[in-house]
């Protein structure tokens, strides 16, 4: 029997640190519990950002959550990559290192996405055996989340939930639970979410995921540009319940406003931790206002190329 959360700590709420609120975080030491950062903005980098990292982790716990090692890709693993991750993780003292159930690409071309496999007995293994290398290699167990998906291939012969649960078991890993992911997913494909979240492992999710996303009516597309929408919420109050609680971190990464904006939205899952009946229960939490962007035509220009997790690699590197 596994231990809750495979024996990490829960961390509390945590932001993801982007370059932005470098300036901020310094200057006030913000009481958030945690931050998580993208392990390749930091990898490589021995400038500012590598630098701020260093002064941060030296405040608050640091998880690692990556976007490029592709464990389901027909591409050989990429040990110099998994050496950077491995030392970097050493250097910042990472609580867990993290990446997507996904492949980023395939005959060493990078897509810059993150692309889903197709859920049948063939990819289970694949991945299951990939995972256990790369746990081998690090030394510790790799936690991995569910994607957001916008197509899903005809040979599928499981559902998303099921083959995540046969991976975690079958791989002896963690699981990144993105509840917005999921939410995503079953607007574009179908499901239903709540179904997804009771059939996970609990006791394997070490982390939660909250975003917001945008909803095109047809589909929805997880841009990380906005609030969590209420729904999603709902379905974090389940995934509390039913993992006991777990690290939770929100993720805002396009039109990334005001830190405490920031901050305030991930404040506001201790609403969400009662009961299913606690909702009339009005505790301490005040909700700030929404977030007003510059101006809706500047959004909508810059809403043509819709922001995707992997882009913003490339969009933080310094
Ligand atoms: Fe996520």
């Amino acid at each position: 029997m596994r231990l809750p959360r495979l024996g990490h700590a829960n961390l509390g709420l945590g932001v993801g640190l982007r370059t932005v609120h470098y300036p901020h975080i310094l200057e006030t030491k913000p009481n958030v519990d945690w931050f998580e950062i993208i392990s390749e903005n930091y990898m490589d980098s021995h400038g500012r950002p590598r630098s701020v990292l260093e002064q941060v982790a030296e405040r608050y716990p640091i998880v690692m959550h990556g976007v490029s090692l592709s464990i389901g890709s027909t591409d050989p693993l990429n040990f110099d990559y998994l050496s950077r991750l491995k030392k970097l993780a050493k250097t910042v003292n990472a609580r867990w290192v993290s990446d997507h159930l996904c492949w980023t690409g395939v005959a060493g071309r990078n897509s810059h996405d993150l692309l889903p496999v197709p859920y049948n007995e063939a990819t289970l293994r694949h991945v299951v055996e990939r995972i256990r290398i790369v746990q081998d290699y690090l030394e510790r167990p790799l936690v991995l989340e569910n994607p957001s998906s916008y197509v899903a291939f005809a040979d599928s012969t499981l559902t998303e939930w099921e083959f995540i649960t046969r991976m975690a078991a079958e791989a002896d890993c963690g699981l990144l639970l993105d509840v917005n992911n999921v939410y995503v997913s079953s607007v574009n494909h179908d499901f239903d979410p709540e179904e997804y979240i009771r059939s996970i492992p609990h006791e394997r999710v070490v982390q939660c995921h909250l975003a917001g996303h945008t909803n095109l009516t047809t589909h929805c597309i997880d841009t990380h540009d906005n609030h969590v929408i209420d729904r999603v919420w709902e379905l974090y109050r389940l995934a509390h319940r039913l993992t006991g609680g777990v690290s939770t971190l929100l993720e805002w990464d396009a039109r990334i406003p005001p830190f405490p904006v920031v901050h305030a939205e991930v404040l506001k899952a201790r609403h969400y931790m009662g009961s299913d009946d606690d909702s009339d229960d009005d505790t301490e939490i005040e909700f700030a206002e929404p977030f007003a962007f510059d101006t809706p035509s500047d959004f909508r220009g810059r809403s043509k190329t819709v922001p995707q997790p992997a882009l913003f690699v490339t969009a933080e590197v310094e």
